[in-house]
């Protein structure tokens, strides 16, 4: 299965990502509102001398979320902790809180996929700064009062649904990322080739950006799959007729899908006759974890109105239905 371009991050590109990450807020395309908002709050939090609240980012993959969070941090001066959600363990909280120093950000990425007893043990330490730790068990227990430094905690998640109310509630700036309109997916890719080093026409830079989901991670790994077939096959420069053999390559279509999105629209169409069908039914017959669908797959496919959920399940639109009929050369399944 083609998951070359799949949004979801592969330990070996984090270094490729890394040096294309912007540092600072002005450096962030695109988001206006979000950083708007976000820029008031860092520059009030400074003057007063106290840590940030705490921030919430959402939004699918690729979008953003990780940028932002080191972004606030730089923009405090701070130190920055991370930790995975799911990692994370009620018993190492203490130790990582308490090592925080005043102000610090606490990065905590899928927050939604916290286990319960971290969560718990997380909320008076996200409102008080108090950590409240329990000794013994029964008639003998008695409970340890920590006072912790003010941090900030960003948490980042795919999936705002699936986080409890109290934690929710306990953020005092939510924001939402969504996708990234063509001019500003330019914009991020005329500045990856400037960090690259790559020659790009402005024409070139738009192509890679229309066909990237919206999405700066795939603009920046379609440029660096772009740049291969220029400087193996061309002269290093990257014209559009670069950028189109590098996606005719890439199997990635004039609407930004790859085979495993058209894969997903199909098997909707053909095999499930147009839908509904059931998101873990979809999952087995295409072999993906039903998480991969709804997270990776899915956002832009309803985003571009291909396919639609019904409380019984996923059905693929006359949209949907005519794009599989542009991309392929026998329509007589549909
Ligand atoms: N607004 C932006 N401007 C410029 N580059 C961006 C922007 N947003 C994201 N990027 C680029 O896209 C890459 C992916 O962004 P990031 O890692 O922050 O996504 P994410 O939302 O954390 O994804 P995931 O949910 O998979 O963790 C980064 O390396 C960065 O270079
Ligand atoms: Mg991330």
């Amino acid at each position: 299965m083609s998951q070359f371009l799949a949004p979801a991050l592969r330990p070996e590109e984090e270094e490729a990502e890394r040096s294309l990450r912007p540092r600072r807020l002005d450096d962030f395309v695109g988001q206006e509102r979000v950083k708007e908002q976000l820029q008031i709050a860092l520059d009030a939090a400074k003057a007063r001398d106290e840590a940030l609240d705490h921030v919430l980012l959402a939004g699918p993959p690729g979008l953003g979320k990780t940028t932002l969070a080191q972004i606030v941090r730089e923009e405090l001066g701070v130190g920055l902790r991370t930790v995975a959600g799911p990692a994370l363990e009620k018993k190492d909280i203490a130790a990582i809180l308490t090592a925080l120093e005043p102000r610090d950000v606490l990065f905590v990425d899928e927050i939604h996929r916290l286990n319960r007893s971290a969560e718990e043990i997380l909320y008076p330490a996200l409102e008080d700064f108090r950590l409240d730790i329990v000794f013994g068990q029964g008639a003998a227990a008695r409970t340890l009062t920590l006072d912790l430094p003010p941090f900030t905690l960003v948490g980042a998640t795919t999936r705002t649904g699936l986080l409890t109310t109290p934690l929710r509630d306990r953020f005092g700036m939510t924001f939402r990322l969504g996708y990234y309109d063509p001019g500003q997916l330019a914009t991020i890719v005329r500045r990856s080739a400037g960090i690259l080093q790559v020659e790009i026409a402005d024409d070139a830079a738009e192509e890679i950006s229309s066909r990237s989901r919206g999405t700066p991670r795939i603009a920046n790994r379609i440029l660096r799959r772009v740049r291969d077939v220029a400087e193996v096959r061309h002269s290093g420069a990257v014209t559009t007729a670069v950028a189109q053999e590098a996606l005719e390559l890439l199997e990635v279509d004039e609407q930004g899908l790859e085979r495993v999105d058209r894969e997903l629209l199909e098997a909707v169409a053909v095999k499930f006759g147009g839908g509904p069908v059931g998101l873990s039914t979809l999952a087995v017959a295409l072999g993906e974890e039903t998480d991969t669908i709804e997270d990776v797959y899915e956002p832009y496919l309803l985003q571009l109105g291909f396919l639609q959920r019904t409380p019984r399940g996923r059905v693929i639109t006359d949209l949907g239905r005519a794009h599989l009929g542009t991309t392929r050369d026998d329509t007589s399944l549909f």
